[in-house]
């Protein structure tokens, strides 16, 4: 029998050289005995065993690619059954090198339990880890941050890169009874040794009370799920657990109250909107081959969820013959509220660019990919969200319409929605803007920038010299359109 000791706190390197030096002596694995340090002294039999035989070649050991990762996390495990269990399943994978594929093999059932334990602790430990500030050291020092976290495995080690890439502009230390984990924007220092709980608190404590339970939906409660995904053995280091009992408690009412406010408090604009319609009289039926007849008829359009929310449905706009269409993404607040396109903010930039390059908008066909707004509702606002390809090609229906009566002989996309919209290519804007892109029926696409981003841009000066891109871009338009 031979004895090997290890640290045992996730060091793969220690178990595997020597589960090298055993296999290259042909040491079987009922023949070992793996045991941790910290168990010395509490065995008897301690110093009655031969230690690790010295192989009389070198070691030509070879695994499948799937038994390194796994090892890995395996020995992260804290059962000290994980070395023997490894060390099996390395002599066995000598004779049969498909054993890990075999599901039902009581080791690599145990193995692969034992892999998903630890990962699961790994994604815990980064949704779980609740940094407090404490002050730094000197006067440059950057800001510092303790963090205390129990896991289940030995999993510092194997996660500081990951917090070392997400927290990377502040010093921070992750401490833990299985080793810590420190970091000072230089060096990622790991330590295997316990450490003791500090006692610290901070603001960030109630800063993750409101923002838990202003995330606490109380109608989509599922309990089961919710402490699947929260387990009760990391509450005591969350600063917002302590609001979970009182959160479900009082889950049900605030459903209720929510249900009967809904009720009674339609938006605002609704009321308009649905007095205009009734106000209505009733029409004959659209002529399905003109424009109008066709805007009419997407009034009532359906073809998507997205006509629940919005107000109603913004048609294109302009001239039946137009040379230029022009399509953006769709219609915004203002637009869905006034049932026209580019009328609000964007729709400023949009009309001051074509002022400075001696286009009419007049001229123009202006209309969107998709012709209801799309929103979140934040109080009382109305948070734009942009549409999904699923609805870019539901309304694609439209928009072929108003091509096909227009007959435009160039259209410009601005936005890669409108570029989805109409070539059905997931392309970045960036690989075809500012030059013409031949489409069927000798007609010509252009794509640009749409004049939202423009008003998205923080900084005044690169805001500015994308400004000035877009204005080249509308003054190809114009070239085109007068080729
Ligand atoms: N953005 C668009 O894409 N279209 C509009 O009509 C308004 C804003």
């Amino acid at each position: 029998m031979y004895a090997v000791e290890l640290e045992g706190r996730g060091n793969f390197g220690e178990w595997r050289d020597a589960a090298r030096s055993l296999l290259a002596a042909s040491v079987a694995p009922s023949d070992v005995d793996w045991r941790l340090k910290s168990d010395r002294g509490t065995r008897l039999d301690f110093e009655q065993q031969a230690s690790l035989p010295v192989a009389k070649t070198p070691a030509q050991i070879t695994v499948p690619s799937a038994f390194l990762p796994l090892a890995e996390a395996i020995i992260c495990h804290s059962d000290p059954a994980r070395f023997s269990l490894l060390y099996r399943l390395l002599w066995r994978l000598q004779q049969d090198r498909a054993l890990l594929q075999i599901k039902a093999d009581p080791d690599v059932q145990a193995a692969r339990q034992m892999e998903k334990s630890v990962r699961r602790d790994s994604h815990k430990m980064t949704a779980f880890v609740r940094f407090k500030e404490v002050p730094g050291e000197g006067a440059q020092a950057r800001r510092c941050f303790i963090a205390w976290f129990e896991p289940d495995h030995f999993i510092v080690e194997r996660k500081a890169p990951f917090f070392q890439r997400r927290f990377n502009d502040m010093d921070w230390l992750i401490a833990t009874p299985k080793g810590s984990a420190r970091w000072n924007g230089q060096l990622l220092e790991t330590s295997r040794e316990p450490a003791e709980r500090p006692d610290i608190s901070d603001e960030t404590d109630e800063l993750w009370r409101t923002y838990y339970a202003n995330i606490f939906n109380p109608a989509r409660l599922k309990i089961k799920a919710m402490t699947a995904e929260m387990p009760k053995k990391y509450w005591k280091n969350l600063p917002e657990a302590d609001l979970i009992p009182e959160l479900v408690i009082g889950a049900e009412a605030r459903v209720l109250g929510m249900a009967a406010k809904a009720a009674t408090e339609p938006q605002m604009f609704h009321h308009r909107i649905q007095a205009a319609a009734a106000a209505k009289p009733q029409e004959v039926l659209p002529d399905a081959n003109t424009l109008a007849g066709v805007k009419r008829e997407a009034q009532s359009c359906q073809m998507c969820p997205l006509h629940c929310a919005a107000t109603q449905t913004v048609f294109g706009e302009g001239p039946e013959k137009a040379q230029v269409m022009i399509v953006g993404e769709q219609p915004g607040d203002h637009e869905d509220l006034a049932g026209r396109p580019f009328i609000g903010p964007a729709g400023r930039v949009f009309d001051q660019v074509l002022g400075e390059t001696g286009i009419e908008r007049q001229s123009l066909y202006v209309t969107n990919a998709v012709k209801h707004f799309k929103y979140e509702a934040r109080g009382k606002k109305r948070i734009h969200q942009r549409p999904n390809a699923g609805e870019v090609e539901r309304c694609r229906w439209w928009l072929t319409r108003e091509i096909d009566l227009v007959q435009p002989k160039l259209i410009v996309a601005m936005g890669a929605t409108a570029v989805y919209a109409l070539t059905g290519m997931k392309e970045t804007l960036s690989s075809v803007r500012s030059r013409p892109i031949p489409m069927e029926n000798s007609r010509i696409l252009f794509a640009t920038v749409h004049p939202s981003y423009l008003l998205r841009i923080p900084d005044p000066a690169r805001q500015s010299q994308e400004r000035a891109l877009f204005v080249e871009d509308l003054r190809a338009v114009r070239r085109l359109s007068e080729a």
